[in-house]
């Protein structure tokens, strides 16, 4: 048995508290949905500045009432401090989601960007650190490895940050390290790489690529590239992601400021990731064989992503369970059926 089965076997027998916050949005709504499945308690906690009431509503359709009624769902700021002390009262576990993410938002608006993913990511860190929760896993993110041109990418060697976005997802590590080391504070973040899969938001000028193409495709309009396509990424699905976050919050690792890198180790161009697209929607019945429109390259875009994934194997016993064929299989249906069409 791997050790992502026995952790689930453990919470089952034992179920915890656990708050997530950012539960309606992507990645968030994933893992509590499968936090649910596991019959634990979850306090969320959104904004709904980017999450969706939907996403909720399809989590609750997809559990049922009863472990739906263990779930209970703050309205609130993370730059609210007394929305965060109220959302992580009595919790084991904090998995905190909440951010502004896109790069290009950004580049945009840094000021805005900067209030929630520092500011209120500290005033989550404080909250989470007084109510003497076990541990505090956050979204970290591959922005950080920056302008650093070593591949695949290993957590102790990063380079300038490319973008506001870089800098705040630093500066949470920066934070969480201090933590650790001032208080004895156990915070882990996961460095995601472009994670992918169902209820990622097809819509809107800040959409991730694998959302926003399928949307273009479905609608048989133009698929624009930034740049030559040639331009790479470590794409992960979301159940590798939801995997690492409850391993991290489990770990009986004694290191208590560690950042892992959360990917599959593989590297898929932009030009890879079309003709997978338009292969899956095939396999549907969905034809989609207009040529790609290549534009300018991105302020801000890493030319190449690849993440080396042996420290989380090894120290968390993390397994991916699907490289970005079989994400994108898994995920297809559901952007074929919600929305989109
Ligand atoms: N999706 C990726 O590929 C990826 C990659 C690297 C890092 N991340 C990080 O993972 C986390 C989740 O990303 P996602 O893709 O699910 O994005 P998302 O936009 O779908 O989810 C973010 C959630 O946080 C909420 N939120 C934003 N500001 C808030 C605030 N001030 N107070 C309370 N809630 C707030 C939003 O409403 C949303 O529900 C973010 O921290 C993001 O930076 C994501």
């Amino acid at each position: 048995m791997n050790r992502f089965d026995t952790v689930q076997q453990e919470l089952r027998a034992q179920p915890k508290k656990w708050l997530i916050t950012g539960c309606a949005g992507f990645i968030g709504s994933n893992l509590l949905e499968t936090l649910l499945k596991l019959d634990q308690s979850v306090v969320g906690l959104d904004s709904f500045a980017t999450g969706h009431q939907c996403n909720l509503d399809e989590v609750r359709e997809i559990v049922g009432a009863e472990r739906w009624s263990r779930f209970n769902f703050i309205e609130g700021d993370i730059r609210d401090v007394a929305a965060c002390r109220a959302a992580v009262a009595g919790v084991d576990y904090v998995l905190h989601q909440a951010a502004l993410g896109s790069v290009p938002r950004s580049v945009k608006d840094p000021l805005t960007t900067n209030d929630v993913n520092i500011s209120g990511f500290l005033n989550m860190l404080d909250a989470a650190r007084n109510a003497n929760v076990s541990s505090f896993v956050y979204a970290a993110s591959s922005s950080t490895y920056g302008d650093h041109p070593g591949l695949p990418k290993f957590e102790d060697r990063i380079g300038n940050p490319l973008s506001p976005y870089a800098v705040t997802k630093y500066v949470n590590e920066l934070y969480a390290s201090v933590f650790a080391r001032c208080y004895g504070f156990k915070a882990i973040g996961l460095r995601y790489f472009n994670v992918f899969g169902k209820r990622q938001d097809p819509h809107g000028a800040y959409a991730a690529v694998i959302p926003k193409w399928i949307a273009a495709m479905l609608a048989n309009e133009d698929v624009m590239i930034n740049g030559d396509g040639d331009t790479s990424r470590d794409f992960c699905f979301v159940e590798n992601a939801v995997q690492a976050n409850l391993l991290a919050a489990t770990t009986a690792e004694e290191n208590k400021d560690e950042v892992y890198n959360v990917a599959v180790g593989d590297m898929t161009t932009l030009n890879e990731l079309l003709g997978h697209l338009q292969s899956v929607l095939a396999s549907h019945g969905v034809v989609y064989d207009k040529a790609a429109v290549y534009r300018a390259f991105r302020e801000g875009d890493v030319r190449h992503s690849q993440a080396d994934i042996g420290k989380v194997s090894q120290r968390l016993g993390y397994a991916p369970t699907h490289p970005i064929r079989s994400g994108i299989e898994t995920a297809m249906p559901w952007y074929l059926s919600n929305r989109l069409n």
